[in-house]
């Protein structure tokens, strides 16, 4: 699958684009059985597919909630600035609902409103969000392959590298964060395995990050997510790369649920635990008390292919995110340089707070 950003030639899977005034994104719930792409025409579709992770991973949804506000904006019958505006709230509530950990998708959806509110009649508003969310998709590769580039200095020829969730370029516009870096370890020159952790209960890991990774030539085993302290105890894992759904200004990262373990365990066995999080994905704003972390349906953890596979009546805790401590983690990548200890500290110089 070829797309162009940039002026370089990309050769991924292209997670979403918004062509013909219609948002195309690949539906990953039938990932890696189909590669089905589905046309979303209104936002309300778009909610829908963010809800149901047919779209997943941070920037990804960013982008699509991005998409959802620009044909709300084309689907408006608003006759003047004022009520298209109140239109465009309307659609922002409803997507901003979807799912609440990734601060991508607040982000982006603000950066919308903003540019918006900078329309003076129906018209330039229309105008100005498609060409911004054109823009915000754009940037979303480049700002990866540059991540990918920075993080790519970590990492030596002939290592094992372990990630967790889906990180990649399904989890973004394309290339990926974490994934983006193990891309570009590869890019230059050096040979690597990676270890990627099924990632219970939607097993983002062995549906998509496998699917990616054998789509990409790049060498790629699966662990149960039990089996991760095994692996790193028998000196298999030389380094962990994850991505993040909300990096804190403190440097406490949300991610997805089961991090925290990989990242408590790297701790023990004295192995380099990096997160590579684009400037999007950090929240300067919230304290770790303020943050919702997603509880989704149990059905996600009482069944496994359609299939039953829990007795009735059991209480379920099914969260889709947890938080992992600076204390664990050893570098942040980002577009902009790599954030090292102590990491409130790099973060507010990188944000020259
Ligand atoms: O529930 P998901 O699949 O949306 O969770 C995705 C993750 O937790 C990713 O690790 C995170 O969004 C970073 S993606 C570049």
């Amino acid at each position: 699958m070829k797309s162009n950003s940039n002026d370089q030639t990309y050769d991924s899977l292209l997670t979403i684009s918004w062509e013909d005034n219609a948002v195309t994104l690949i539906d990953q719930t039938k990932l890696p059985g189909k590669l089905v792409y589905r046309r979303l025409r209104n936002y309300n579709e778009v909610a829908d597919a963010i809800k149901k992770l047919m779209v997943r991973g941070a920037p990804a949804i960013g982008v699509a909630g991005a998409m959802g506000l620009a044909l709300a904006c084309l689907a408006s019958n608003a006759k003047n600035r004022d009520d298209l505006l109140a239109d465009l709230q309307d659609a922002f509530t409803v997507l901003r609902d979807t799912r609440p950990t990734a601060i991508n998708l607040l982000w982006a959806l603000e950066r919308i409103m903003k540019i918006a509110r900078k329309g003076k009649n129906v018209q330039e508003i229309q105008d100005k969000v498609i060409r911004e969310v054109l823009k915000m998709a754009e940037e979303d590769i480049w700002i990866n392959r540059r991540m990918g580039k920075i993080g790519s200095r970590l990492f030596r020829d002939g290592e094992t590298i372990m990630t967790h969730c889906n990180a990649g370029s399904l989890a973004t516009v394309g290339y990926g964060t974490a994934l983006g870096v193990i891309r570009a370890v590869k890019e230059s020159g050096k040979s690597i395995k990676v270890i990627a952790t099924e990632t219970r209960p939607v097993l983002q890991g062995s549906r998509l990050t496998v699917f990616e990774l054998q789509h990409d030539g790049i060498d790629v085993s699966l662990v149960p997510d039990t089996g991760v302290g095994v692996l790193m105890a028998k000196g298999i894992v030389k380094r962990i790369i994850v991505g993040a759904d909300r990096v804190l200004q403190t440097g406490h990262v949300f991610n997805k649920v089961g991090t925290y373990q990989i990242a408590t365990l790297a701790k023990v066995h004295n192995i380099p635990f990096y997160v590579a999080a684009p400037l999007s994905t950090f929240d300067l704003k919230s304290r770790v008390e303020d943050v919702v972390i997603e509880e989704r349906d149990p059905k996600e953890v009482s069944t496994m292919a359609g299939k039953r596979i829990v007795p009735r009546g059991i209480h379920i805790f099914n969260p889709a995110f947890d938080l992992t401590p600076p204390q664990l983690i050893t570098i942040i990548v980002t577009e902009k340089g790599l954030l090292s200890q102590p990491l409130h500290k790099s973060i507010r110089n990188i944000f020259k707070l």
